[in-house]
């Protein structure tokens, strides 16, 4: 179906929004992100930037292209505007339970001694995932994880969108959100006020990160987690990608990506798949 056909008559649109203006709104977002948004996705971009345009007071899409064309912010309002967030706490729990068994007893153990341990979830969200991340690796056991957290242990968790980092840094949950985290861990890691526990919010750097353009990180990690973001992206942008987070991987780290997402056949060739989405590199 034609971008036309989607928009549907603009008599039931607050503002007028031209397959022509999908069109401009999708390059922009393509270009910026490396998201797609093809005809389709109209009636979602409308919902979308609607808003924006309400909020800038003006009466067409075509009006806010144009105020984009300068104002820096609002244009980083719309981006952001754009990004789908959906996560959760626990989701492809699969992953947290091999990480636990395969990697975390020997980089626990490397702690103890002093080592240095780099985990990265790269477009982390609302800050669901790097949580979960801590809570299974950590347990219930708030003093042990008191001494491994001193060590040089650090949680990089990266998104491009600036407003859902803001909620992740405040580690505050409706208790909807939190249902899904076990009991015996939400008694541990979650106050009364449904609060993150400081010493994992801590244990967390939260940095705004476009995966599409230069990453500052110096060192390489011993896991990444980099799911459900490669969905929204072409082939081309999904293989470089990868190839990237393989070169951040130390040799004998895991990667770790979406359950309906796979690795391009060249990158694929640095790894051995050894669970569900679960890939361990083996090469560098
Ligand atoms: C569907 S969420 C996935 C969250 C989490 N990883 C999970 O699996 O539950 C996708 C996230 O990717 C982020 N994102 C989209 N494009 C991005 C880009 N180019 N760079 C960094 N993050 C991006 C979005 O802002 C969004 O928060």
């Amino acid at each position: 179906m034609s971008a036309a056909a989607l928009a549907g008559p603009s008599s039931r649109r607050e503002f007028d929004f031209a397959p022509a203006d999908h069109q401009a709104i999708s390059r922009i977002v393509y270009e910026t992100l490396g998201i797609l948004l093809p005809d389709g996705k109209a009636q979602l971009v409308y919902g979308r930037v609607a808003p924006r345009v309400r909020a800038c007071g003006l009466n067409s899409v075509a009006a806010y292209l144009k105020v984009i064309e300068d104002d820096e912010e609002e244009r980083s309002r719309m981006l952001d505007a754009l990004t789908t967030n959906h996560t959760s706490f626990f989701r492809e729990s699969h992953h947290f339970d091999d990480f636990v068994e395969r990697m975390w007893p020997t980089l626990a153990q490397r702690l103890s001694g002093g080592g240095r341990v780099r985990l990265w979830s790269a477009a982390c969200s609302s800050g669901e995932e790097p949580y979960t991340w801590l809570m299974a690796a950590l347990g219930a056991e708030k003093a042990t994880a008191q001494r491994l957290l001193k060590g040089d242990f650090r949680l990089l968790a990266t998104d491009v969108s600036p407003s859902v980092l803001d909620t992740a840094r405040a580690g505050q949950y409706s208790a909807d959100t939190l249902r899904t985290v076990p009991a015996r861990l939400r008694a541990t890691w979650v106050s009364d006020r449904l609060v993150i526990d400081p010493l994992l919010r801590d244990a967390v750097s939260f940095r705004p990160l476009n995966l599409l353009g230069p990453w500052p990180m110096k060192g390489r990690f011993d896991a990444i987690c980099c799911r459900n973001v490669m969905i929204y992206f072409d082939e081309p942008t999904k293989a470089k990608l990868q190839s990237r987070l393989a070169d951040h991987l130390e040799t004998g780290g895991m990667l770790y990506i979406g359950h309906s997402e796979r690795l391009s056949p060249d990158v694929a060739k640095r790894f051995e798949c050894v669970g569900r989405t679960a890939y361990l590199k083996v090469r560098a």
